[in-house]
């Protein structure tokens, strides 16, 4: 079963920027008409007079909408169903985080991530599962994060919001086998976006090393390819793929030593030490001892 790509309608959340921006722009020669969500309507339509020029026939709509405020949602869900458009295609791509110790988040910000992250692509999914359903055809491509398999200090809520909404699809996807609708999550590791601005983490204790980065370019392909071949998950990029499935096998307290490292340096700061003797991610197994570690 593949989801109705070609020739359909195609909403994208998050299409201002990074991956989702990407995942439009490589749809724009299939789908017949786009439906670009984000805040940014400058950056909306920038991109659709991109995608226009690549191929005059597509249909793009840009429907600027906060999706931290439910009331965005309504009114983008309602601006749907006055235009008679039916969304064969939900992607939801927009996404937020925030890194520092929790207890010194603001909880706007937190409750923003919660909004974004979580109930905005679950309401889209309840709102336009239905029809899909009854059309026999549809599909929905969600873009998490590595976050939901692992532990991140500095990241509690982000990576709590991406195991939410891991179970969510898995769960989803079961129950929609056979009504012809395709689920498949997207679980990237480290995608050059603007992302780490918006979440302030530009400077966070435990970068993901270089060579475990892709492009957004790449990112969109490997989601797209897996979405069409009716793929449960997808982590998008060769060596982020072999680390999840190494990671997956490993036990839970070794992967939660993995990070203790990096939590005492995000609390405590980094030792007095030349950066090349600074432990290393990987290194901080050993730390797999340490009784709070396990
Ligand atoms: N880049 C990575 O390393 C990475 C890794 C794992 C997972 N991911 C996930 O991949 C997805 C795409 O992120 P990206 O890397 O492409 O980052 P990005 O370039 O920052 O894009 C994020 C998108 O989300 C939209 N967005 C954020 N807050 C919004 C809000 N309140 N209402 C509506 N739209 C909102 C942004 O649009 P506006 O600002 O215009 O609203 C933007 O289009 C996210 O779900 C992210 O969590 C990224």
């Amino acid at each position: 079963m593949r989801p109705p790509i070609d020739s359909g309608t195609v909403l994208i959340t998050g299409a201002s920027s990074g991956v989702g921006r990407e995942i439009a722009r490589q749809l724009a020669y299939r789908a017949r008409t786009l439906v670009l969500v984000a805040r940014s309507e400058d950056r909306l339509e920038t991109l659709r007079d991109e995608l226009l020029a690549r191929n005059p026939t597509l249909g793009v709509v840009v429907e600027q909408c906060d999706l931290a405020q439910p009331e965005d949602v309504d009114a983008l869900l309602d601006s749907l169903r006055r235009n008679l458009i039916h969304v064969d295609v939900l992607v939801n791509c927009a996404g937020l985080g925030d890194y520092g110790l929790y207890e010194r988040e603001s909880w706007s910000r937190i409750h923003q991530m919660m909004r974004v992250n979580l109930t905005a692509p679950l309401l889209l999914a309840h709102r336009l599962v239905r029809g899909m359903v009854e059309r026999k055809r549809g599909g929905i491509l969600t873009v998490g994060a590595a976050g939901s398999n692992s532990f991140a200090p500095g990241m509690a809520v982000y990576c709590a919001t991406r195991r939410f909404l891991d179970g969510f699809t898995e769960s989803l996807r079961l129950e929609l086998l056979g009504t012809g609708v395709v689920v498949t999550q997207v679980s990237p590791g480290a995608v050059d976006t603007r992302v780490d601005e918006q979440a302030g983490a530009e400077d966070q204790v435990a970068p993901p090393p270089a060579w475990m980065r892709i492009s957004a370019a790449r990112c969109a392909f490997e989601a797209i390819a897996a979405f069409e071949r009716g793929l449960p998950r997808v982590h998008p990029g060769l060596m982020h793929r072999w680390m999840t499935r190494l990671s997956a096998i490993l036990p839970r307290r070794v992967r939660r030593a993995s990070g203790l490292g990096a939590a005492r340096r995000l609390r405590h700061g980094a030792p007095e030490l030349e950066p090349a003797l600074h432990p290393q991610p990987a290194l901080d197994l050993a730390f797999a001892h340490v009784p709070e570690a396990r």
